[in-house]
């Protein structure tokens, strides 16, 4: 039996994994199969596996795979493998990013007498699909959110977060990006420089912004901070208007990022990570272009502007 259990693993796991037939697995697998991540710990059947396997493919519908090694032991089999796929459609409540992963595992199969599978422990779980895009959710693996604090004395008000935010002195950028040919944007002050070597910045924004979608499948992207005589552009990237780019002059970055004319700087940077953090996302990108004006920037502090260039030294 065991002879010609590569074969049968190998045409069972492709027709299921690459094609979607995730009937090929039932004669593979022993009544009462249970298949356990290492990585969370959770135990599924073969109606569970059959679940993950159709919301992977969902998600990634060219997933491809290679049956890197086939170890045949006494009662057990360990199998070495590598997917590749698309990101084309939402996955573990992330939108599609259009981007390709590659993800690699091992499983061991623990065989029944008859040399069918009985249990499996996997060293894979379905976030890393998500990790390999450069996503990674704040908190652990992609496991549903974890539950708001019931107890609201172990945070501050709404209030005073807000107050306290107010303290918070900070310029103003208009974060862009293009869906198709359309140049889309919004004004962001929740930018911040990362580090220098290598150049990196971070930006944060609400997963309800109608730029949100473009940017998360976006591969780069651009931060204007503003000069002080740029008050009407704030007006214009902090609405909802559908063109906001036609009451402003733009060119493009080298990566086709919608780059503001006469900004007091501007960036083009790469998007190499994007973590989750509930209500919004945060943007770790590395800059590949950079155009500084030198001209006075705009400062922004308790819902008013001031003039970055009238600021009295202490
Ligand atoms: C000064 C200022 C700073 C802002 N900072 C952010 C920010 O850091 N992140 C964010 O998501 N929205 C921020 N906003 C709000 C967005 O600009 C606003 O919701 C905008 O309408 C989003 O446009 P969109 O939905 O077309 O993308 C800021 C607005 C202003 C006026």
């Amino acid at each position: 039996m065991q002879q010609t259990l590569e074969p049968v693993i190998t045409a069972a796991w492709l027709a299921a994994w690459d094609k979607g037939d995730l009937d090929a697995l039932d004669a593979l697998m022993a009544e009462g199969y249970t298949r356990t991540s290492k990585a969370t710990g959770a135990t599924v059947d073969l109606a569970g596996l059959k679940a993950e396997i159709a919301s992977v493919r969902e998600a990634f519908p060219d997933l491809r795979t290679t049956l890197d090694d086939i170890v045949v032991g006494e009662g057990t089999v360990a199998v070495f493998w590598t997917s590749t796929g698309t990101h084309a459609h939402e996955y573990l409540g992330v939108p599609a990013t259009g981007l390709t992963v590659h993800t690699r595992g091992s499983n061991i199969l623990v065989l029944d007498p008859r040399g069918r599978v009985l249990q499996e422990t996997v060293t894979w779980d379905g976030s890393e699909l998500l990790a390999g895009l450069g996503i990674r959710p704040l908190r652990g693996i992609a496991a549903p959110p974890a539950p708001e604090p019931e107890d609201e004395d172990a945070q501050p008000s709404l209030d005073t977060m807000k107050a306290f935010n107010r303290q918070f002195i900070t310029g103003v950028t208009v974060v862009t990006t293009k869906e198709g040919d359309r140049p889309k944007g919004l004004a962001a002050n929740a930018y911040c420089s990362v580090s220098l070597e290598p150049p990196l910045v971070l930006v944060c924004v609400q997963k309800t912004s109608s730029t949100y979608p473009a940017l998360f499948s976006s591969s780069h992207l651009g931060i204007n901070i503003l000069g002080a005589d740029q008050k009407p552009t704030v007006g214009v990237f902090a609405s909802k208007s559908p063109d906001k780019f036609a009451e402003v002059d733009w060119h493009e970055g080298p990566h086709g990022s919608p780059l503001i004319d006469c900004s007091a700087a501007s960036i083009e940077a790469e998007i190499q990570e994007r973590f989750q953090a509930k209500t919004h996302t945060v943007f770790i990108c590395r800059v590949r272009h950079a155009e500084v004006d030198g001209a006075a920037p705009m400062v922004y502090k308790a819902g008013h502007f001031f003039d970055g260039g009238q600021l009295v030294e202490l």
